[in-house]
This record gives C-alpha cells, structure tokens and sequence, in this order.
C-alpha cells in the first residue's frame, strides 16, 4: 500500500519541533535521517580531501579543492539543522556508529577511508555525487522540516555541478585508464553506490515518508540512479555491471 503523506514541504521549523506541535516520534526520525544525511556529507568531503594528496593535474586539483570547500559546506549545513534541535554534531555522529558498519555507509567509507587514485576520485563521484543529487533532489528538498529543505536547495545547486564533473570524470577515466580497467573499477564500485541509497521498503523510510521527509523509497531512487547512470556509462563506452536485485546487492 503507498504511504499517505502527512505534513507538506517546509511546514516546520525547529521551535514546531521542539514545542511539541508534532508527534514525538517526528524528531527522533528527523534527527536520525539528519545525522545520516550529515555524516555522509562529511566522509565525502574527507574523502576529497584523501585523494587532493594523490592527484597531481592542476586543473584537477582545483576542482576537488572547490568539491571539498562544498562537502565541508554541505555538512556544516545539516549539523546547524541538527544544533537547532539540541543534538551537536558528535551526538549526532556517535548515533550514527552502528549505522556506518551497514552496505550503506561502505561507499562513503570506502572514499574518505581507502580511496587511492584517480580511477576512484571518478567513481567515487559517481557513487556519491550522482546519488547524492538524487537523494537531495527528489526526497530532501521536499522535506517537510523547512531548515533541511531550505538546506537542500543550497546543496543542490552545487551537487549538479559534481553531478557534471562525475560525468566527465567517467568519460576521462575510460580514455585515460582505458575500458578494461575502468570496467573493472565498475564492478568494484556499483554495488556500494547502489547500497548507498539504503534498504527499500524500511520501517524507517515508511515514517520519512509518512512524514514528508522523504517523498520516493529508496529502493525506487536506486532504480532511477541505474537508469541514469547507465546511459552515462554506455555514452563512456563502457559496460555496465549487473547486480542482484535484493539489497545489499552485489555482483550478479
Ligand atoms: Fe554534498
Ligand atoms: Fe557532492
């Protein structure tokens, strides 16, 4: 059964919250998908910072200056939305530890932890950046907790812009590392991009939804991403990986 959606875009603010004109259980979930969607705001841009060591392209270089200053940016912003509601940033980040042990954290992990070369810069890209402008675009900028979603209008603008550079970083990568090896890199890295947009049909996201936090399920963005990242892949000439079909999905 599709979920009815309770409360509209932007129709609350912190002190709605905090008075108790909404249910109880709307902060908890709130803060949750808050520490979640700032946490990965934050590997993404530790994982900028990881590989600006590693690169040695001028033209790069500044980019991935510009994409970290944007990720720093993107995090401070959602830990001021979680400050408004009394949970500082290390609350919030210690609620997350448990979480960030799930396929859905491996991607940003993976960058902020191990990423070593440019090969995963590009994918990275695609496995956060992409995602990221679809979660952002589609669920947050909608949220009916109005700090997020006026939050998410900012990300967003500069997300499409790292939406663009994924895309050309893909097109690069193939010419520069050539089709096996970025194929390879492929099929290494799609299942954790996909992960990243969580378990479908979540307790959890039922409440998001329920409560205009989110509006699509994730399982329903994890589809729209494949079908976009899949012309993108084949417009690079390269192939594109087949998963399972249940999450966490791996290799088929
Ligand atoms: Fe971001
Ligand atoms: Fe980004």
């Amino acid at each position: 059964m599709p979920v009815r959606r309770q409360f509209p875009t932007g129709c609350f603010e912190a002190a709605d919250v905090l008075n108790g004109r909404v249910e109880p259980n709307y902060q908890k979930v709130l803060t949750r998908l808050l520490a979640a969607h700032a946490i990965a705001e934050r590997l993404t841009a530790e994982g900028y910072g990881r590989v600006y060591g590693f690169i040695d392209d001028p033209a790069l270089t500044k980019i991935i200056e510009k994409n970290m200053a944007e990720e720093r940016k993107h995090a401070r912003l959602v830990y001021a939305a979680l400050e408004e509601l009394g949970v500082n940033e290390s609350r919030a980040d210690r609620s997350m530890l448990m979480v960030l042990k799930a396929p859905s954290f491996v991607a940003p992990r993976y960058f902020a932890e191990q990423a070593a070369n440019e090969l995963d810069l590009a994918m990275a890209s695609i496995s956060l950046d992409m995602t990221g402008l679809i979660m952002i675009g589609v669920n947050y900028k909608e949220s009916s907790y109005a700090p997020h979603a006026r939050a998410a209008e900012v990300i967003l603008a500069e997300e499409e812009e790292h939406e663009l550079f994924a895309a050309n970083e893909l097109r690069d990568a193939a010419e520069r590392f050539g089709v096996d090896r970025v194929n390879a890199a492929l099929r290494e890295w799609l299942p954790r991009a996909v992960n990243f947009f969580g378990p479908p049909g979540s307790g959890f996201t039922f409440d998001c939804i329920r409560f205009g936090l989110k509006t699509r399920d994730n399982g329903e963005l994890a589809e729209l991403y494949l079908s976009l990242l899949e012309r993108r892949v084949a417009q690079a000439g390269l192939q594109m990986p087949q998963l399972t079909p249940d999450y966490p999905h791996v290799l088929a």
